[in-house]
């Protein structure tokens, strides 16, 4: 019976990159649908989910997308109250990359720092993610929480980064402190006491100065997800994966980016070994534990 994945996606074109590593994870065929809202997504999730017997409904699973984070998670919320008894398929949320980015990042600096079993080994430790305001920004500020550090979340502004910290303080139950960075000051605060950095801005935007971060006397690691030139943090090379540069360990885009893919990829694969499960960052991240470690 052929494995069948459901794109549903909330914007009007549907990922493209998505659709890849829907193939590469395992599925034979993909049927994307564009524009997916939480109030249109019934007829596609019922044809789902009543066409095939129990024996064999773990063949159909549904993938939520789109660039818009908090539309993913409607549209997820919305999916799991069309579902009841056996009636269900497995189903993901993975809006714009942002499960599978942050769980990699998180695993990947973990995993090389001890991390590995514990669940809170960033206990009594501060961490900052800069420009932590995307939604890649607010699943690592998530995460860092959960393992236990103190979070601070910056902007430029700081009611949007009371906004986001909010958001992660309620969908994570942690804390998170907002905190606003626009000059070399209030980036030194934010940095002060902090033993983790995560430059989390949007594409090409340079957040941290290696002359800031270089003879820093608190911070040892520095993770930066960003791919395009120039990086967030200055002076973290993309393969960067535990790197030492100036007593300090350092974590690239493309590091954490082929872990992000092998995720993604191994997450699309388990969404077939059964009809139940619930793919969202938690899932994801214990996951990324397992491939990282
Ligand atoms: N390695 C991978 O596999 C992978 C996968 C996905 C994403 N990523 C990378 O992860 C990073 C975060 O992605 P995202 O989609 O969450 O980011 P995003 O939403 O595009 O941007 C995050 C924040 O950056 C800040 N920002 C935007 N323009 C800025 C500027 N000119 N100067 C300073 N700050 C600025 C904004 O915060 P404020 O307006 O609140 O200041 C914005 O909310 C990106 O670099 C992306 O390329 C990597």
């Amino acid at each position: 019976m052929k494995k069948l994945l459901f794109q549903l996606d909330t914007d009007p074109s549907p990922s493209t990159f998505d659709a890849v590593v829907a193939y590469d994870g395992g599925a034979d065929h993909l049927i994307s649908l564009p524009g997916v809202t939480p109030e249109s997504c019934g007829p596609a999730v019922e044809g789902v989910i009543y066409t095939r017997g129990p024996a064999h409904k773990k063949n159909s699973a549904l993938f939520v997308g789109g660039s818009d984070l908090a539309a993913g998670e409607a549209l997820l919320a919305a999916v799991r109250r069309h579902f009841f008894g056996g009636f269900r398929v497995s189903v993901m949320l993975d809006s714009n990359g942002a499960n599978t980015t942050a769980a990699a990042a998180v695993a990947l600096m973990l995993s090389e720092h001890g991390g590995a079993e514990d669940e809170t080994p960033l206990a009594g430790q501060a961490a900052v993610v800069l420009a932590g305001t995307g939604p890649v920004g607010q699943r690592i500020a998530g995460l860092l929480g959960r393992a236990g550090a103190a979070v601070r979340l910056s902007s430029r502004a700081l009611d949007r980064a009371k906004t986001a910290a909010e958001r992660v303080s309620e969908r994570f139950e942690v804390g998170c402190e907002p905190v606003a960075v626009s000059d070399e000051p209030s980036l030194a605060g934010a940095l002060d006491g902090c033993r983790i950095a995560v430059a989390t801005g949007a594409s090409g935007v340079r957040l941290l100065p290696a002359d800031v971060w270089r003879e820093h006397p608190d911070l040892e690691l520095l993770a930066d997800p960003g791919t395009t030139p120039p990086s967030g943090i200055e002076g973290i090379e993309p393969f960067d994966r535990d790197e030492a540069r100036h007593g300090k360990r350092t974590f690239g885009g493309l590091a954490i980016g082929s872990l992000k893919l092998r995720l993604h990829r191994a997450c699309i694969a388990q969404l077939f070994e059964s009809n139940d499960q619930v793919f969202d960052v938690e899932e994801i991240y214990t996951l990324a534990r397992s491939l990282a470690g």
